[in-house]
């Protein structure tokens, strides 16, 4: 089957991410991401897609900053909540009962009960007509120390990261669980030897 290009989405899971930010008149507002990848290792910057018509691109475009927050799946009522279109003054913070958690770097704060919280600041913003690719600087990341050991591996098991799997007319919220194998990144080289670690 070839499928249309308004179905092309849907082939790939997507992470979800709660993205928060302050507007000038200092309205807190959050709205949940998935088009957003880091942009390669180390993970110094971040590029994520955003339509034009976003109180999220509005407020980074004013301040230049804004917190990637990582919900688990728990979280998925809120941001349900928080995807609504509310217009620019309503604090989305009162509205999903989400409870603010400060920035070490920047002014928008992060969200109380993620897993993890990365503080950016806008590097550039490449415009196109309906959408724009925002690619922001992580300056400041730090995990909630239950769901990562002293590596910085995550538990994901524990941890549950929300994902999404698109559909026709709506998206199916899923979880990540390990698939039986695990590849050392000397794998990706020839003649390198596989040593799999254990995780405690
Ligand atoms: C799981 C999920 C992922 C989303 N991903 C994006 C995205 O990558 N880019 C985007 O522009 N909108 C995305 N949206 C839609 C926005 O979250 C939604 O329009 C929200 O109301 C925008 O809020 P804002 O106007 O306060 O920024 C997503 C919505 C959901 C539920």
């Amino acid at each position: 089957m070839i499928l249309k290009p308004r179905q092309r989405e849907q082939v790939l899971p997507l992470p979800v991410a709660l993205i928060s930010t302050v507007s000038q008149e200092g309205i807190r507002n959050i709205a949940p991401w998935s088009n957003i990848t880091p942009i390669l290792r180390p993970f110094d910057e971040i590029v994520m897609a955003s339509w034009i018509k976003r109180d999220t691109l509005n407020n980074i475009r004013q301040t230049k900053e804004f917190v990637i927050n990582i919900p688990h799946e728990e979280m998925v009522e809120q941001v349900i909540l928080c995807s609504k279109n509310y217009p620019p003054e309503v604090d989305e913070f009162e509205v999903a009962n989400l409870a603010a958690r400060s920035s070490q770097i920047i002014k928008p704060p992060g969200i109380e009960g993620c897993l993890a919280w990365m503080e950016c600041t806008l590097v550039e913003e490449i415009s196109r007509k309906n959408y724009s690719l925002v690619i922001g600087k992580v300056v400041h990341l730090e995990v909630d120390d239950r769901f990562f050991n002293e590596n910085g591996d995550m538990d994901f098991e524990q941890a549950k990261p929300l994902s999404i799997i698109l559909g026709d007319k709506g998206m199916w919220f899923t979880s990540s669980f390990y698939a039986g194998r695990y590849a050392d990144y000397a794998e990706m080289f020839l003649g390198k030897k596989d040593e799999t670690p254990v995780l405690t």
